[in-house]
C-alpha cells in the first residue's frame, strides 16, 4: 500500500490525482439569493485552494435544479449552456486549474439535488410551495432521534420543511435530464469530472433510503431498484462525456431509521449501503467514491471533534475500510475498482497516515480544515522534506477549530440541526473572508478570526449582500418605507 500523501494514484478512467489531498465539496454561500452562476467571489475563493497543490479540488455543491435550493445562495445549473451561460463556469474551472507550484489540481463540480430538504422560503420556490421528494415523507417525520429529544427539534423541522410532493415518472425523468445538463455543463466549462452528491439526506440519497423512500415501484428501495434512479442518471451522463471525464459519487455510510435497536438497525443500514457500493462499484464505470454519513435529522457529518469519542480517528474510517477490503475482494477488474474516498474528522497528521497505512481510503478528503489552512498541501509538503519521512511526522492538529461551534453543538445538543447550521456559518463567513481578501490582494492570506462568535457567524451569513447590487437593495428598503408612509397618511 502507498502510505505517502503525495504519492500520485490513477483513477479508473485513466486521469492521474498527483496526490491524494482533496479539498472535499463545501457550499460558499456566495451566489446570488434564489441561486446563480459563480462569481468573482467564487473566483477569488478557488483561486486561494488553487494556490497550494491539493490534488482534486471539489466546489460546493451546484444545484441542478432552481427550485431545491439548500441555503438560498447556491451555484446552480443554467437552463440552456449557451456559450454566455456556460462562461462563468469555465472561469472557474480556469481558477481551480490556475496552480502556481506545479500541482495541477483536478476540478471536480458536484452536482445535487435538495429534494425534501430544500427548505420553505429560501429553496427557490415561491413560500409554501413543496419541494419533490421520492415518497410525501417530510423531513424528520420518520426519524426516531428526535422523539423524546425533541418537540424543539420538531417544531424545526416544521417550520423549516414541507411535506413534499412524491415525484412521479416524468418528474424523474426531468430530474435525470437536469443531471446530465449538469454534467455536459461541467465537460463544456473544463472541468475534469462530476461528484454526483448522493449523501447527507439530498435527493439520490432519499431515493436509496427506507427513511424517506417508501414507493412501490421500480424506484423503491427494494435491492434490486434502490440505486436504479443513480444507475440511470450516470448511464445517461457516459453516453455524453468521453471516457476519460472523471465520475464520482458522494454516499452514506449508514442512515438511521424508524424503530428498534440503534445498535442493530445501525449495522442493517451499513450493509444495505455496502450493498449498493459493490452495485455501483459492478458497473465499472465510476472513478472514486466519497464516503460520508449523516443528514439534516442527523448531521454527523458537521460533527465536532471536540467531541470525546470522535477524536481518535476519522469519522467514518471503520466503515471505508470495509468497503475497501470488499471491493478488492470483487469480480470488478482492478482497474475499474472505484478509488475510497474518506472525508470527515480527518485533522491530523497521524489521522491521515492511519488512513492511507490502515486501508481505510485511497483519498483523503478534507472539508474544514481547507477552510482554515487553505494551504495545508503546501504545510504537509514543507513537513515532510525537512523530516524526510512522514513517520516523524508530528501527531497534532493542522490546527485550531473555532470555539464558537463547539459551544453552539453543547448548548443545542437535541436541535443538532442549528449546533450544525452554526458551523455552517462560521465556515462559510471564513470562506467569505478568503474570498474577499484574495479580489484585493491574491498574495495576502488572512489569518482566522476565532473570536466571531456563532450568533456573529450566524448573522453575518445572513446579513451579507454584494456591495454591486446595494442600489437594488437601498431601493427596495426606500419603497417599503415611502409605500408605509403613504399608508399611514391615509389612516
Ligand atoms: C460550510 C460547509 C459546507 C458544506 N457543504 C457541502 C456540500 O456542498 N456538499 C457536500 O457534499 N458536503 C458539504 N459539506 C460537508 C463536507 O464536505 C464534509 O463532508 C464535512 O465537513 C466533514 O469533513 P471535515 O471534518 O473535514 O470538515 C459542507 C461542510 C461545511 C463545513
Amino acid at each position: 500500500m502507498d502510505c505517502n500523501v503525495f504519492n500520485p494514484v490513477d483513477l479508473p478512467c485513466g486521469r492521474t490525482i498527483e496526490n491524494r489531498l482533496v479539498k472535499t465539496a463545501m457550499y460558499e454561500h456566495m451566489a446570488n439569493f434564489s441561486g446563480g452562476p459563480p462569481n468573482e467571489f467564487h473566483y477569488g475563493l478557488y483561486s486561494e485552494w488553487a494556490k497550494h497543490g491539493w490534488g482534486m479540488i471539489l466546489t460546493g455543491n451546484v444545484q441542478v435544479s432552481p427550485q431545491h435550493l439548500t441555503l438560498g445562495r447556491d451555484i446552480v445549473v443554467p437552463p440552456t449552456l449557451d456559450a454566455e451561460d456556460v462562461k462563468p463556469f469555465k472561469k472557474l474551472a480556469e481558477v481551480i486549474h490556475g496552480a502556481v507550484d506545479g500541482t495541477r489540481s483536478l476540478a471536480i463540480m458536484q452536482l445535487s439535488h435538495a429534494g425534501r430538504q430544500s427548505a420553505n422560503f429560501i429553496g427557490g420556490r415561491l413560500p409554501f410551495v413543496p419541494p419533490l421528494a421520492p415518497s410525501s415523507v417530510r423531513v424528520g417525520a420518520r426519524h426516531d432521534e428526535n422523539r423524546g429529544g425533541g418537540a424543539i427539534s420538531n417544531l424545526i423541522f416544521h417550520a423549516l420543511f414541507q411535506v413534499p410532493t412524491e415525484m412521479t415518472a416524468l418528474d424523474i425523468l426531468h430530474v435525470q435530464s437536469s443531471f446530465v445538463r449538469g454534467a455536459l455543463l461541467a465537460y463544456k466549462s473544463g472541468f475534469d469530472g462530476i461528484q454526483l452528491h448522493a449523501a447527507h439526506g439530498y435527493l439520490l440519497a432519499q431515493f436509496m433510503s427506507p427513511k424517506s423512500n417508501i414507493r412501490n415501484d421500480k424506484y423503491s428501495v427494494a435491492p434490486e431498484n434502490a440505486t436504479r434512479m443513480l444507475s440511470e442518471i450516470i448511464e445517461a451522463i457516459r453516453k455524453v462525456v468521453p471516457t476519460t471525464f472523471i465520475i464520482g459519487i458522494k454516499i452514506n455510510s449508514a442512515d438511521y431509521v424508524t424503530s428498534g435497536n440503534t445498535e442493530e438497525i445501525s449495522q442493517e443500514s451499513e450493509r444495505r449501503v455496502l450493498d449498493h457500493i459493490r452495485t455501483i462499484a459492478s458497473w465499472g464505470v465510476i472513478d472514486f467514491i466519497e464516503i460520508s454519513g449523516g443528514d439534516y435529522e442527523k448531521p454527523d457529518f458537521m460533527a465536532c471533534s471536540g467531541s470525546r469519542k470522535l477524536d481518535r480517528q476519522a469519522f467514518f474510517a471503520q466503515f471505508s475500510r470495509t468497503v475497501m477490503k470488499d471491493l478488492h475482494r470483487s469480480p470488478v477488474p482492478f482497474s475499474s475498482v472505484p478509488l475510497i474516498l474518506l472525508t470527515g474528522g480527518l485533522r491530523s497528521h497521524s489521522h491521515l497516515q492511519a488512513a492511507l497505512m490502515s486501508r481505510h481510503a485511497d483519498l483523503l478528503g478534507i472539508g474544514r480544515c481547507a477552510v482554515l489552512c487553505p494551504d495545508l498541501p503546501k504545510i504537509l509538503r514543507l513537513q515532510l522534506r525537512n523530516n524526510k519521512s512522514s513517520s516523524t511526522w508530528v501527531d497534532k492538529p493542522f490546527t485550531r477549530e473555532p470555539e464558537a461551534v463547539f459551544r453552539a453543538s453543547k448548548w443545542v445538543p437535541s436541535v443538532k440541526l442549528i449546533g450544525s447550521g452554526v458551523g455552517t456559518a462560521w465556515y462559510t463567513t471564513r470562506m467569505r473572508d478568503i474570498a474577499i481578501s484574495q479580489i484585493k490582494n491574491p498574495r495576502a492570506e488572512p489569518p482566522a478570526d476565532y473570536n466571531r462568535g456563532g450568533l456573529i457567524a450566524v448573522f453575518t451569513m445572513w446579513a451579507w449582500f454584494d456591495s454591486r447590487i446595494a442600489p437594488i437593495w437601498v431601493l427596495g428598503i426606500l419603497m417599503v418605507l415611502v409605500v408605509t408612509a403613504g399608508f399611514s397618511c391615509q389612516q
